[in-house]
């Protein structure tokens, strides 16, 4: 049997490279042929060896070249799906739409995909003859799998998250710029010695008085990240949410296609890690269920929900952006009643925002196309 045609675009940024870096460590590209666009530099050679791979870089642009293909995979963002993805669809592209941005995301012929939570219902979509499969937000895709055992048992009632996002959900200059803020701040009070304690409220004093030096580094952000939080993170909504605030119900309860949905809720705080979300969960629960059932049905969902015993040494050490950077493990812990009462559910999770926050559901939905 002839192998799909696999054309893949946007491959250079940060999501695209952890994207190639997953699809080349599996040995997927074994499975397809592919080419690789370009939306600058058709006709050059792609800097990677893959197996079964046209050397040249094809126009993202070329309508004609992009219907060649079975299976488009997208990392270049939202201008370009919006540019091309429907002019593709009224030329008579018929092929699967493979997508991180979230342009797509709330359309009615559009599925969210996170399979270890979702898998029948992009089964279902395929069977429909659905063709556009999305990425979710990161966020929301990394609590759901943290959580997947308690959704699969339909036993939450509501969830208040409150995240702790990093500087790459911003992007890659963003994260340039929090360790230029970090530099232009140390490199200053510190630069004769840094044993500071003894006059650590000077010190603090003069942190507070370069934040807001003219230099400061904050074309990006605007505003100083390092030695700060941001507690707003995308656009101002009119019911008083942020954007990111909103995606959290929607998007869950798409994903999970709910006939009664979730309410989840909370503030989304930028935070100056690199590459980790975390979110303080507060979870109510249908019902009163004994906390190590809870324990089982979270630590038993997938393979990649790590459950970290509620343990001061266990959670420093496992629960953190630090631990879980480049990998796919998803800890949970803090996992405990709280005393709001027998249904109130406390957790914090931290899981990868490149990692299955973006790559890892979009390389996955490649197989569950081979299999399909
Ligand atoms: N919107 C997320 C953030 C990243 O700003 O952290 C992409 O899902």
């Amino acid at each position: 049997m002839s192998k799909m045609k696999l054309g893949i675009v946007g491959w250079r940024g940060m999501v695209g490279q952890v994207l190639m870096d997953r699809l080349m460590s599996e040995g997927d590209f074994s499975h397809f042929e592919t080419s690789i666009f370009s939306t600058s530099q058709k006709g050059t050679h792609h800097p990677f060896t893959l197996i079964n791979s046209n050397p040249i870089l094809l126009d993202a642009y070329d309508l004609n070249s992009l219907k060649q293909m079975d299976i488009i995979l997208t990392c270049q963002g939202g201008d370009y799906t919006s540019k091309v993805h429907r002019e593709l669809r009224s030329s008579g592209f018929k092929g699967y739409w493979i997508d991180a941005a979230s342009t797509l995301r709330m359309e009615d012929k559009s599925v969210i995909i996170l399979d270890p939570i979702n898998k029948h219902v992009i089964e279902s979509a395929l069977k429909n003859q659905q063709k556009d499969f999305i990425g979710g937000n990161c966020t929301v895709s990394l609590m759901m799998l943290a959580l997947g055992g308690l959704f699969a048992s339909d036993s939450i009632e509501w969830i208040s998250s409150m995240t702790y996002q990093a500087a790459s959900g911003a992007g890659a200059r963003h994260m340039n710029e929090l360790l230029k803020q970090m530099k232009f701040v140390t490199d200053d009070v510190m630069k004769e010695g840094d044993n500071l304690s003894d006059k650590i409220l000077s010190v603090e004093k003069k942190v507070k008085t370069l934040l807001s030096d003219p230099s400061f580094p904050s074309e990006n952000f605007g505003h100083p990240l390092a030695f700060n939080l941001l507690p707003w993170i995308d656009s101002e909504l009119e019911n008083g949410q942020s954007k990111e605030e909103w995606k959290a119900s929607v998007e869950a309860n798409k994903i999970l296609q709910t006939k009664n949905p979730i309410a989840i809720d909370g503030t989304c705080v930028r935070i100056s890690a690199m590459r980790c979300h975390s979110q303080a969960l507060t979870i109510k629960l249908k019902k009163d269920i004994p906390l190590n059932e809870i324990e089982s049905m979270i630590s038993e969902h997938n393979p990649w929900v790590k459950l970290v015993a509620n343990k001061k040494a266990e959670t420093l050490q496992y629960l953190t952006p630090e631990f879980t950077s480049g990998n796919l493990q998803i800890p949970i812990g803090r996992v405990r009643k709280m005393n709001l009462g027998p249904s109130f559910i406390n957790a914090f999770t931290v899981g990868d925002q490149l990692l299955w926050g973006a790559a890892e559901p979009l390389r996955r939905m490649l197989h569950i196309l081979l299999e399909y």
